[in-house]
């Protein structure tokens, strides 16, 4: 009997196991105006604190500079609310060379191991998409994960990245190499902040906008193109409209696109992202990553049209749209080459490739609001697409 048992025993022990682990993460984003106004119940509502609970506040110096009150205002704010303690405020600076630098996150971590921050309290971060990568990570990693609500403050920030999962600063001279994918415990969208930001940053981030429409909403697009005039002159409505669409098209992908946190070759969302982070890192970050979307999303759209993908007269209805929102549709970073003479800006797709892993796939178009996978790009057919918006988008420069 002894030796049956045991001979069981080491038949299990050669078994496979494999575990299934289900995780479920509530992603809640929300829309409001003055968040730490008086009366708005909007942040209030979101954070449980059944007991007492810690918040730590990060705030991005520019935005510190703009608003002198909200200090003030999240003070008053918190003190009126049940069980929520403010531990601190901290003021850092944001902006792209804040994910250049390798002790901000460390800046980020020290207070919250300073403020005793745990698992249940809150760390609130308050900035552009720059600002809310950096303090994303240091939240992901301090007691391997606290609870992070971001207020994005930017336009890009508020429709794209601030409703996403990703965490990330650049290293090695290439864009997010070091991040964590966690689902922020919520996102609160606060409409004042749009309207400091200078024109061109303000329209610029709808260059996301007008990524995800045309991947995912071929009637949001329309929607865009019809109100450019309006996006145009930055009118309320419409540009709040235009974010909160926007943040909720990307949300919806990533909650509901069955692969959260990338693991498959696919990055949808990633439209003319490619060129874009090679443009970026090739211009040492002097262009914005809104701007190098806007060109990038240019290119692949003209492409698909070229591949026969996309219909030649909805690649210049998109290429058109861009042009009239003032946004770039070229930029001189492309003709940057090799000594061999090829663009370096195909080093891009293998370092894109490299990101994921696995067979390179960039999403083209074959209809406005509809992408495909594809697996290789015909650099000369792309080449002649950099020739043809070079010239259209010298055409249109102010002399
Ligand atoms: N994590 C993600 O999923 C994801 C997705 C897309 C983009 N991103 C990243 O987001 C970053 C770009 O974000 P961004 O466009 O917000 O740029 P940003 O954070 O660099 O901000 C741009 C500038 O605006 C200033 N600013 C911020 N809020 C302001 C306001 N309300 N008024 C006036 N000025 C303000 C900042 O100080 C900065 O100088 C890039 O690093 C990009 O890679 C991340
Ligand atoms: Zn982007």
């Amino acid at each position: 009997m002894a030796n049956f048992r045991s001979l069981r025993y080491q038949e299990q022990l050669m078994a496979d196991y494999d575990f299934d682990i289900p995780v479920t993460f509530r992603h809640r984003i929300r829309f409001t105006k003055d968040a730490f106004a008086q009366g708005n119940q909007v942040v209030g509502d979101l954070l449980e604190a059944e007991r007492e609970r810690k918040v730590l506040v990060f705030i991005e110096t520019e935005i510190d500079r703009l608003f002198p009150d909200l200090q003030e205002q999240i003070r008053s704010y918190l003190e009126e609310q049940a069980n929520l303690v403010l531990t601190e405020i901290v003021i850092m600076a944001g902006g792209e060379d804040c994910k250049i630098s390798k002790t901000q996150i460390m800046d980020g971590i020290v207070p919250i191991e300073r403020n005793g921050i745990d698992r249940h309290s809150y760390v609130f971060c308050i900035g552009g998409g720059a600002f809310l990568d950096v303090i994303g990570l240091s939240a992901a990693t301090a007691h391997r994960g606290v609870r992070l609500v971001r207020f994005p403050t930017t336009t890009l920030a508020q429709d794209d990245s601030g409703v996403g999962v990703k965490n990330g600063i650049n290293a090695f001279g290439k864009k997010n190499f070091i991040g964590a994918f966690a689902v922020p415990y919520a996102v609160v969208n606060d409409f004042q902040f749009l309207y400091t930001q200078d024109e061109h940053n303000n329209r610029s981030g709808l260059s996301e906008a007008v990524k995800v429409a045309l991947v995912k909403d071929g009637t949001f697009f329309d929607w865009l193109e019809a109100n450019v005039g309006a996006l145009n002159a930055l009118d309320p409505p419409v540009l709040e409209e235009a974010v909160e669409r926007s943040a909720i098209l990307h949300a919806r992908h990533i909650a509901l696109g069955g692969d959260p946190f990338e693991t498959g070759s696919s990055r949808p969302l990633d439209f003319g992202h490619w060129t874009a982070h090679k443009m970026e890192q090739l211009t040492d970050f002097e262009l914005s990553h809104a701007d190098a979307v806007s060109v990038g999303v240019a290119l692949d759209t003209l492409y698909s049209a070229r591949c026969g993908w996309l219909p030649e007269e909805d690649a210049w209805r998109v290429v058109r749209v861009l042009q009239r929102m003032q946004l770039p549709v070229w930029h001189q970073s492309l003709e940057m080459r090799d000594e061999q003479g090829r663009r370096l800006v195909y080093r891009g797709l293998e370092e894109f490739r490299e990101h994921l892993g696995g067979e390179l796939t960039v999403l083209m178009l074959d209809a406005v609001g509809q992408g495909v996978d594809r697996h290789s790009i015909d650099e000369e057919k792309h080449e002649a697409c950099m020739e043809e918006l070079k010239e259209v988008s010298l055409a249109a420069a102010p002399v």
